[in-house]
């Protein structure tokens, strides 16, 4: 698949750190699939869609690819290869969608799209402090969680998740953030059998399942996911080990 080049529309600054960059594509992924970003002479790297008409990746400024695609204005040309990876499965009467940082761009679009399709959505979002934190959506329940307090619940996600799960029957967690957050997740929701999908991130070469760079134990994040059931978190490798651009293995 070759990069087709597009050109974004408006760029909404969710805090210091994080903009939500709109590109002119009428694609329509799922919530929990991803595009190769390619900025020429800078690089290519996997983006969440954070939304659609129009598509929209919020991207938090890191790193050079991070920092030059954040800073991109309208106007600014991007190109796109995907839509890649599989993605969440919808079910049940009510979920809670929960974001750690910005994270919490494709679990707004998966709660929006839930509330189309009649599923109650709570939408958990949580970050270090106020100035870290990402938007809600509008119309939409949403708790939020910071650990100093200064917005929300005084709290990390999980605590948000405790109090949800006190108020009666949620059907399917989903989450995307830290992996210290999702394995907290995971492993709470595995203990109350709930149902729980998570979004896991590695870094990523060539995005389809032929590098090999993106493996977590025996599984390829691009090609088996991104999205995982709750079990990924029993992995050996889950929220200890990744894989540096030389393919090396390094300590979260
Ligand atoms: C499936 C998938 C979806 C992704 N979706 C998004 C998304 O929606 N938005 C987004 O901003 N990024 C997303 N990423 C991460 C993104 O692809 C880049 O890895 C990230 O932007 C950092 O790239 P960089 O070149 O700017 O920094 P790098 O040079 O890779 O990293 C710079 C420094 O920041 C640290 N760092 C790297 N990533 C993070 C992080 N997530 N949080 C804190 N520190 C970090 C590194 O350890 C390093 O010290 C996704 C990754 C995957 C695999
Ligand atoms: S990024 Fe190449 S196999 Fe996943």
């Amino acid at each position: 698949m070759l990069p087709k080049e597009h050109t974004i529309v408006s760029v909404d600054e969710e805090n210091p750190q994080t903009k939500t960059i709109y590109v002119g594509c009428e694609d329509m992924p799922k919530p929990g699939q991803f595009y190769m970003v390619w900025l020429p002479g800078v690089e290519q790297k996997p983006f969440s869609v954070a939304g659609v008409a129009p598509l929209r990746f919020s991207v938090c400024a890191v790193g050079p690819f991070s920092s030059k695609f954040a800073s991109m204005k309208k106007g600014g040309k991007v190109w796109l290869c995907g839509p890649y990876g599989n993605s969440f499965s919808l079910h049940g009467k009510k979920i809670v969608a929960i974001g750690g940082g910005y994270g919490a761009g494709p679990m707004r679009y998966l709660s929006l799209l839930a509330k189309k399709q009649g599923v109650e959505p709570v939408l958990i979002i949580g970050a270090r402090s106020k100035d870290r934190l990402m938007k809600g959506e509008n119309g939409m329940r949403t708790v939020f969680a910071t650990d100093d307090g200064s917005q929300g619940i005084k709290g990390n996600a999980v605590d948000a998740l405790k109090g949800v799960l006190k108020e009666g029957k949620v059907d399917v967690v989903y989450a995307c953030g830290p992996e210290k957050m999702m394995g907290a997740v995971g492993k709470l929701c595995i203990e109350k059998g709930i149902k729980c999908q998570l979004l896991l991130e590695r870094y990523m070469k060539c995005g389809f399942g032929m590098c090999g760079q993106c493996s977590i134990g025996e599984k390829l994040v691009c090609f088996d996911g991104p999205v995982f059931g709750a079990e990924i978190v029993e992995d050996v490798e889950f929220g200890k080990f990744h894989r540096d651009c030389a393919g090396r293995k390094k300590i979260l």
